[in-house]
């Protein structure tokens, strides 16, 4: 399993600049940590070096899903301050094409006993955000998989990002459950700041059709415009797809074992998507307009701390 592009691939040039994208949704259950770890191993495809970090740290489960049998390490060891991120991140083989374009998936497992980021003390904090600074120059994006509702500790994660995918399905529940996220993101939740988050995204999974999604994420839209004054952009869509519920009874991730299959397809195109609208043409996109927030892991975790600490002073 394990192989590491990250010694031969060094940043390029001095505009290198890590992406940050958390994945939540208001309800449980929506499919968050399978488009995470499909959508690393499509970036891969892309050539991108992703680490992904199960930062659902109440119901850390990305290294089961993700065929990772007795990860000896996680989040809490690198909290505690008994390892480091070196002996904690697991490397993955990715498939041919990833590696020949450089790409690679590493990632760092969540932990047990940590409830909350939120509830993590000063010196456990610093060692994270320290271990953190060191994924600046190791990969282009961090996908974070940040769990489901409106705690603190998962919209601190939505804030802080570049990018926030809002993860939803067709059903009226989860439906409601989305723009009750999007109501608390909006919120004066962040104490102090003006800023708000700028690329907050949103994909339908389990939609029977693209038409289907298209409504879904329409209907978001709209209630969101007509009450909040403002709407996430609709980035796209993964169909509901068998495949998928195979894959995680045998810990495979779908998009490794069966890349071409239509919900590996819909990931894939989620992946192209979120490339061009990070570093291609589309950047202008008004829902992605640059809001002036610092960008990379500095800009990431300086927002992660003034959400996190916010209150705490
Ligand atoms: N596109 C899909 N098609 C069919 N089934 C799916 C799809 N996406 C997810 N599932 C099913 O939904 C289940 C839950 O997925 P997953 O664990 O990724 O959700 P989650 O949002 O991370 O859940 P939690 O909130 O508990 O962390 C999976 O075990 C799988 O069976
Ligand atoms: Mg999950």
């Amino acid at each position: 399993m394990v192989t590491d592009n990250r010694q031969k691939n060094k940043p390029d040039s001095a505009s290198h600049r890590l992406h940050t994208l958390s994945i939540l949704s208001g309800k449980g259950g929506v499919g968050k940590s399978n488009i995470a770890a499909a959508l690393s191993f499509a970036l891969a495809d892309f050539g991108k070096r992703v680490v992904l970090i199960d930062a659902d740290l109440g119901m850390a489960n990305l290294d089961i899903l993700c065929g990772v049998r007795n990860a000896r390490y996680n989040i809490a060891h690198l909290v505690e301050g008994s390892r480091n991120l070196n002996e904690i991140l697991v490397h993955f083989k990715t498939s041919e094409r990833a590696t020949s374009l450089n790409g690679a998936v590493s990632l760092l497992p969540g932990g047990y006993g940590i409830k909350e980021i939120a509830d993590l003390d000063e010196y456990a904090m610093e060692r994270l955000f320290d271990a953190l600074s060191g994924l600046e120059d190791m990969s282009d994006y961090l996908i974070m998989d940040a769990g489901a509702g409106i705690h603190r500790g998962v919209l601190s994660f939505a804030y802080a990002s570049e990018i926030t995918l809002l993860i939803t399905t067709p059903e009226p529940t989860s439906i409601r459950d989305a723009y009750g996220v999007i109501k608390s993101l909006g919120a004066a939740a962040w104490q102090g700041s003006k800023e708000t988050a700028s690329g907050l995204m949103l994909v339908v999974n389990m939609a029977s059709s693209s038409r289907e999604a298209q409504e879904v994420a329409e209907r978001i839209r709209l209630a969101s415009m007509q009450f909040l004054g403002n709407a996430p952009m609709y980035l796209g869509y993964v169909l509901k797809d068998d495949v998928i519920e195979r894959s995680v009874k045998n810990c495979r991730i779908f998009y490794r074992s069966d890349p071409d299959s239509n919900a590996g397809i819909c990931v894939r195109n989620l992946a192209g998507d979120l490339l061009r609208l990070c570093e291609g043409a589309d950047i202008k996109h008004e829902a992605f307009k640059d809001s002036g927030r610092k960008k990379g892991m500095r800009g990431f975790l300086s927002r992660l701390a003034g959400t996190l600490f916010a209150d705490k002073k």
